[in-house]
C-alpha cells in the first residue's frame, strides 16, 4: 500500500457529533440525549432512503428535517428561535481533541474530507474549527446527488484528489461508511471509539438503556456486512504510526 491521500469522514469521525448535546439540554431540559440520539439516528436513514427513492435533498435539509421528526414524535414545540439555535451547533461542532494534532502531523500526505454534509456546512464547519489551514479539499457528496455509501459518492475523492482508490487510505468512525468504503475499492481504516467488549458491558449494566447505549448499540459497533476495514484503530491518534508502516 503506497498511501498518497488521507481521506476523512466528518460527521463522528473529525467532529464528535455528541457534541449537539449540550444545547439540544439547554433547548430542551431532560430531552438532550434523546433529541441528539433519536435526530442522528434518523438523519443517516433519511440519507439512505432518499438514496434509495432517487429524491436526494441535500444535508443541510436532511439535518433540518430529522430534527423536526425528532421533536414533532417528542411532543415538544419546533418554535423557530429553539430550532435554530440547535441546527446551528451543526456549524460549530466539538472536534475530536486529537484531531488537530494528528492532521498536523500527516502534512506530507494529501489530507481531504469526503462527508455527506452540504458544501455549505462543510465549509463553515471546517473554517470555524480551524482544520481549513491542515486541509487539501473539503468533497461534498453534493456534487454526486446520492449520499454514502453510494459508490458514486466515494468516486468524488478520485475525481477531485486524481489519486487512485488503491493509493487513498479511507478514516471513519462510522461502521456503515467504512464498509461502503471497502467495498467500493478503498484501503480503510475504522476507527473503533467503542470496543465490542464496552458496548456489552454497558448492555449488561443496565435493565432499561439509555438512549446513548441504544445509539452506541445501533451505529458504533462493526457492521455484519461482509466487508471488513482492512485496519481497526482506537483513535486518530494513532493515524501518523499506521502512515509511517506504508
Ligand atoms: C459524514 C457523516 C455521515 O459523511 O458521518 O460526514
Amino acid at each position: 500500500m503506497s498511501i498518497k491521500a488521507v481521506v476523512f469522514d466528518a460527521y463522528g469521525t473529525l467532529y464528535d457529533i455528541q457534541s449537539v448535546a449540550d444545547v439540544t439540554e439547554e433547548a430542551f431540559p431532560g430531552y438532550g440525549e434523546i433529541i441528539t440520539q433519536v435526530w442522528r439516528i434518523k438523519q443517516l436513514e433519511y440519507t439512505w432512503l432518499r438514496s434509495l427513492m432517487g429524491h436526494y435533498a441535500d444535508f443541510a435539509a436532511v439535518t433540518r428535517d430529522s430534527l423536526a421528526y425528532t421533536l414533532r414524535i417528542l411532543g415538544l414545540s419546533d418554535e423557530p428561535a429553539a430550532f435554530d439555535g440547535i441546527i446551528q451547533k451543526y456549524l460549530h461542532l466539538d472536534l475530536y481533541g486529537d484531531a488537530l494534532a494528528t492532521l498536523s502531523a500527516m502534512q506530507d500526505r494529501r489530507l481531504a474530507i469526503l462527508s455527506n454534509g452540504s458544501p455549505e456546512m462543510l465549509n463553515a464547519l471546517v473554517k470555524n474549527s480551524g482544520l481549513d489551514r491542515l486541509l487539501q479539499a473539503t468533497i461534498s457528496v453534493d456534487a454526486s446527488k446520492v449520499f454514502k455509501p453510494a459508490p458514486a459518492a466515494y468516486a468524488l475523492i478520485e475525481s477531485t484528489l486524481h489519486v487512485s482508490p488503491a493509493d487513498v487510505l479511507f478514516v471513519s468512525s462510522n461502521p456503515w461508511d467504512a464498509c461502503g468504503a471497502k467495498a467500493f475499492g478503498l484501503n480503510v481504516a475504522w476507527i473503533e471509539r467503542v470496543t465490542g467488549e464496552a458496548m456489552a458491558l454497558a448492555c449488561v449494566e443496565s435493565t432499561v438503556l439509555p438512549p446513548l447505549t441504544l445509539f452506541k448499540a445501533i451505529r458504533t459497533q462493526m457492521d455484519e456486512l461482509g466487508f471488513a476495514p482492512d485496519h481497526r484503530i482506537r483513535s486518530l491518534s494513532e493515524l501518523p504510526g499506521l502512515l509511517s508502516q506504508h
